[in-house]
């Protein structure tokens, strides 16, 4: 509730609801592998949000974004920001401890090769956690929902004539329908990691039985997050 509370405020007061995530972020992955002394790699981290948290936990991180606006949305540039993408990792074969990636997946054209490339960055023992907004989540479509449940292309058409501006997330170009039945069997089928848990992100415990039920976890889960052990 504290999280989409502070979301609803995302516009208003950014700072805030980042400060919000990347701390609860933190302590959920560190709820899976130990931060003090590991190396975390954040794909797409935009100005680098959960830097902050992630050292404070005693990890060292290193971010990464494509998109140069974003990495300077704070003002000053995070050094331990890059431009880089997350479907060509500049990174060496089995070098971090953690890879992380949050609300990413769902902007990038090709999800598998960016889940691939996470995957081969990380050590053998590593973590991969990786969460994304669901296409079929009340919140699929971004700011263009709840439209998307009629059509990507109809709901980015529907708010350029109602806002005279194109959204953010293009239906695309910079939003693409990932699903959590597809991105579970991808993560079954990789032989190079094992699923340790795939659960609904902002909910809490008890409703982790959501994404076992296929269609509903699609809509239900609101946001997926996958944890991934490297082999
Ligand atoms: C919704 S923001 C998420 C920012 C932050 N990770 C969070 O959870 O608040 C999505 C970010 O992903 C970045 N992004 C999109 N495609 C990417 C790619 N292929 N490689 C790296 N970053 C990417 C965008 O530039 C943007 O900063």
């Amino acid at each position: 509730m504290r999280l989409f509370r502070a979301f609803r405020g995302e516009q208003s007061d950014r700072d805030r609801f980042y400060r919000i995530l990347a701390d609860d972020s933190a302590r959920q992955v560190a709820s899976y592998a130990p931060l003090a002394g590991a190396t975390v790699l954040d794909v797409g981290g935009g100005p680098g949000y959960f830097s902050e948290a992630f050292s404070a936990a005693g990890a060292t991180y290193l971010g990464l974004d494509r998109d140069r606006r974003e990495l300077s949305a704070r003002g000053t540039r995070d050094e331990r920001m890059i431009l880089a993408s997350g479907t060509d990792l500049p990174v060496s074969t089995g070098s971090v401890d953690i890879c992380f990636s949050s609300n990413v997946l769902e902007h990038v054209d090709r999800p598998w090769r960016m889940l691939a490339e996470m995957v081969r960055v990380t050590k053998r023992g590593g973590t991969v956690f990786v969460s994304f907004t669901p296409w079929w989540s009340p919140w699929g479509g971004h700011e263009t929902s709840p439209w998307h449940f009629l059509g990507g292309h109809y709901a980015r058409n529907r708010y350029l004539r109602r806002h005279g501006a194109e959204p953010k997330n293009r239906f695309g170009e910079s939003l693409f329908p990932v699903g959590v039945g597809p991105a579970l069997r991808w993560a079954r089928n990789c032989e190079e990691v094992t699923l340790v848990h795939a659960l609904p992100r902002y909910h809490p415990w008890w409703a982790t039985w959501i994404v076992r039920i296929p269609l509903v976890r699609e809509i239900a889960s609101w946001n997926l997050a996958l944890v991934l052990r490297k082999r």
